[in-house]
């Protein structure tokens, strides 16, 4: 697997996010002999507050670097970015970036990309490829990490338990690395207590509505759930509501543990509503900019930049929450 031997060669950097831009606002990329450099970049879509703030990093970062952006939103489907990816090849782009919506099937345009001599980065998400050196690098997060800190909770908090405890999980898009990977992570950490058992599991596609609609099934068919883990803020506001309607209270009849702690995710940890909130950092356009002037000027850049994130009791939270950014 490319991301396993990427994982192993690559250079883990925990820098600073911000403070990447390279000139003022308006002012044209340098670091291409001067000339302006011209991003491709395809979004996954608007499914999450997680995403919309990206996309606003991502849009702002480029203003402030001078980099032209062409942005395209994909809508959740692998087909438009696939297509947008062709455009921006058609356009002869100087570089492309995008946030891949699934981890496969990417082969055949990343090929195009690089027999086209354009470079592409991978911000946000990774994907599985068997063909070599299609990408220049892959920023973004340690998921199997988010999900081992989220599993990492469950067995602190229910280490005295004297019998089973029911643990539902609100699953990430289908096929995408975030879900992959945090549920591969939370698996680990919980395996170490055999009381902690996961009585069921499905997507709810990083939307509030879909944690909704998953949660009221999951609390028909399973009247002694004991926790939820949400892989994202928004499938976990959407459990809190469905936890309300049933009757319950979030955060005491039902703990809640979720990932990325975004404003609302915050709040809701605050609030007493979330127990437990595993960071995952969406402020990812300086950081990007910086790195697509480097590749574009032909400077070697690591194939792996992990961003790095934290984590949040409810106390935390409520002291975090009147500087939080997004
Ligand atoms: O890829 C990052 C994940 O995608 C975020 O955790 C989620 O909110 C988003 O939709």
């Amino acid at each position: 697997m490319n991301r396993v031997l990427t994982a192993m060669l690559g250079i883990a950097t925990a820098g600073v996010l911000a403070a990447c831009g390279s000139g003022p606002a308006g002012q044209s990329g340098d670091a291409a002999g001067g000339e302006q450099i011209t991003m491709g970049f395809s979004q996954v879509g608007a499914e999450s507050g997680w995403r919309t703030a990206n996309t606003t990093s991502i849009q702002d970062a480029a203003k402030e670097a001078g980099v032209d952006l062409k942005f395209s939103d994909a809508n959740g489907k692998q087909e438009n970015q696939i297509s947008a990816i062709r455009s921006f090849i058609q356009q002869r782009v100087d570089v492309i970036a995008f946030s891949p919506v699934v981890r496969t099937g990417w082969d055949a345009v990343l090929l195009e990309a690089k027999n086209a001599g354009i470079p592409v980065i991978l911000t946000d998400r990774a994907v599985d490829t068997s063909e070599p050196d299609v990408y220049k690098t892959f920023i973004g997060a340690d998921f199997v990490q988010e999900g081992q800190w989220a599993g990492d909770w469950v067995v602190k908090e229910f280490a005295a338990a004297p019998g089973p405890v029911n643990i539902v999980q609100l699953e990430g898009t289908t096929g995408s690395d975030p879900a992959l990977e945090r549920t591969s992570g939370f698996a680990k950490a919980i395996g170490v207590n055999p009381n902690l058992k996961v009585i069921a599991s499905q997507t709810g596609d990083f939307t509030r509505s879909g944690g909704k609609q998953v949660m009221e099934a999951f609390l028909k068919a399973h009247p002694d759930i004991d926790v939820v883990f949400a892989q994202n803020d928004d499938m976990g506001l959407g459990a809190v509501e469905a936890i309300e309607a049933a009757g319950k209270k979030p955060g005491t009849d039902i703990k809640i543990v979720a990932i990325d702690a975004t404003h609302d995710g915050m709040q809701a940890t605050a609030d007493g509503k979330f127990n437990f909130l595993v960071e995952c950092n969406p402020l990812l356009g300086p950081q990007l900019m910086d790195i697509a002037k480097k590749v574009v000027a032909g400077e070697s850049v690591p194939n792996r930049i992990v961003t790095p994130d934290q984590t949040f009791d409810q106390a935390q939270a409520a002291a975090a929450l009147p500087e939080r950014k997004y």
